[in-house]
Formats: C-alpha cells, structure tokens, sequence
C-alpha cells in the first residue's frame, strides 16, 4: 500500500511502542487517527503528527465497535495496543477471571474484529487496504509467568496467518509484526525485567518501520528482533519442552517474578 496521503488507524498510540508507530508512519506521509485511553498523551503526539485523536477502552464492547467504524474511515489499521497484566492464581478468583476477561478482550478480540470488520468494508466496496497486528515473539515461544500474554499473542498470530492467506489476491492484506524485546520504551522497558546482557534488544523505532514495511509490502510476518532470539522462539514452536528446561536453567521464572515485584 502507498503510505504517502493514505489514512491509518492505530491503537495504543499513546505507549512506547505506538509512539514511535505513529512517528515513522507520520514520516512516510500518513494521515493518522490516534487511539488509546489516555487523552493528554494522544494530544501531544496528534500536535506533532497531525493527527485526529479518538479515546477508546479497547475492553469495553462500545468502544470496539466505534473503533470499527472509525477503522472503516481509513486505509490502514494498525493494531498495536496491548497489555501485560497476569492474574494472581494465589489472590481474589473472581479479580482473576476480571483480569483474564480483559487481556482476552484487549490483546485479541478487539484486534480480531477490527480487522474482520475493516476487511469486510473494504472486500465489500472493492477498495485496497493494509492490516498490521501488533503480536510478540510471545506468540511462538511460551514463558513462565505469562500465561495470559501468551495465550492472547499465540492467538493473534494463528488468527494473521490464516486472515492473510484468506485475503490473498483480495487487495486486502494482512501481516503480523512480532517484536522481541524492545529497549528505551514500551512494557518491556517499564516492567524493570533485567535480562542476561548478551540478551540483544530492538528500539521502538525499529518496531515503526516493522510497521512500514508490514503496510507497504505485506509480508505474512515481519519480526523485529535479532536472530539468535528468533531463532530460540522457533525452536520452541516445535520442541517447546526442551525450551521449556533451556528457559529453567537461565532462570526465566525468577527474572519474571523480580520484575513484578
Ligand atoms: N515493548 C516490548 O518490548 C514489546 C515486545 C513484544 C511485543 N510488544 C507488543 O507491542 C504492543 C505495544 O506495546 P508497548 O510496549 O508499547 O506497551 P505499553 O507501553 O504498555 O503501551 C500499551 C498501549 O496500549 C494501550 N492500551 C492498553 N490498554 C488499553 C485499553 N483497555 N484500551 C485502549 N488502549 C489500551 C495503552 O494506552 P492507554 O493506557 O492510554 O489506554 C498504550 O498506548 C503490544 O501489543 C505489546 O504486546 C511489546
């Protein structure tokens, strides 16, 4: 897709990694919608880029469907917002299932049907567009510690590789981009989580042209990451426990845990 005078939709603008989203694609021409909860962070990125800002709570069902028509409106949608948050097995159950509703619903169901819905329009008015999702080496490599993160990533990346091959010779594309572990900003950054510093990381810039590049040439996935760490995430696709006992020795649990302490 051309990115110069086309318009595009994208979520959790107002966090590291969409910040630096919105940047690239504002550098290559794109006139932006800005979405996310947070209305003060939305302004100041929209008075750099340009930008309209829509507030949406992507776990609440209303504000998904607004998202939807506002994503019929463009060309593109980027669906990058995301959440880290794990339920306590250990506290409330009932807040446990609250925070598993929610993941669900930010991590995977409101990309999901942004996507169908966008689709749909543009399938029925025989006009192009562009899908981004925004998932995680998480969805091919599974870590103690984030169950939920996990299920939700593994899922969108199931969901964008079968969506892609559907709208194949459609116009409509759709790519998955899958960051590793990004550096300076985002979730990772804020968690605090100290990794073994032979553990090489990516910049939020890097995730914007991941973004660029998914948009304008929609390749099924794009992976922002160094390739010793794709490489690791792959071999846990298909021998997830002998992953599994490399992640005990290195004391991945213990790294997850300090971090959310
Ligand atoms: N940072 C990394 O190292 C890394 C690595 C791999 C994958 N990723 C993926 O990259 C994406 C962006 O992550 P990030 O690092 O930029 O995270 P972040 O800094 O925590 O930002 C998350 C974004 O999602 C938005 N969001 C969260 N809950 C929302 C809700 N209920 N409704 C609407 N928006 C909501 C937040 O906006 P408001 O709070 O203003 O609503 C914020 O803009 C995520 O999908 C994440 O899984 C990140």
């Amino acid at each position: 897709m051309q990115l110069r005078g086309s318009r595009i939709l994208v979520t959790g603008a107002s966090g590291g990694l969409g910040v630096a989203i919105a940047r690239e694609l504002a550098h290559e021409g794109a006139e932006l919608v800005l979405t996310a909860r947070r209305r003060e962070l939305l302004d100041s990125l929209a008075a750099e880029t340009g930008a309209e800002v829509l507030v949406a709570d992507l776990a609440d069902r209303a504000d998904q469907e607004r998202l939807c028509e506002a994503a019929i409106a463009c060309d593109g949608v980027v669906a990058n917002a995301g959440i880290g948050q794990e339920p306590d097995l250990r506290g409330d159950a009932g807040e446990a299932t609250v925070i598993t509703d929610r993941v669900i619903e930010v991590n995977l169901r409101a990309p999901i049907v942004l996507a169908q819905r966008f689709a749909a329009a543009k399938l029925a008015d025989r006009r192009q567009g562009a899908i981004a999702l925004v998932g995680s080496l998480s969805g091919m490599s599974a870590t103690p510690g984030t169950h939920m993160y996990c299920a939700t990533k593994f899922g969108l990346r199931g969901f964008a590789l079968s969506f892609a091959q559907e709208l194949e010779g459609t116009g409509v594309t759709c790519s998955l981009v899958a960051p590793g572990f990004i550096a300076d900003a985002g979730m990772h950054h804020d968690s605090g989580m100290e990794l073994p510093s032979a553990v090489r990381k990516k910049l939020p810039v890097d995730v914007g042209r991941g973004v660029v590049t998914a948009l304008r040439k929609a390749p099924m996935e794009v992976f922002v990451a160094p390739v010793e760490l794709r490489a690791a995430s792959m071999l846990s696709t298909f021998a997830p426990a002998i992953s599994a006992a490399v992640l005990r020795r290195a004391g991945a649990a213990e790294v997850v845990s300090n971090a959310r302490d």
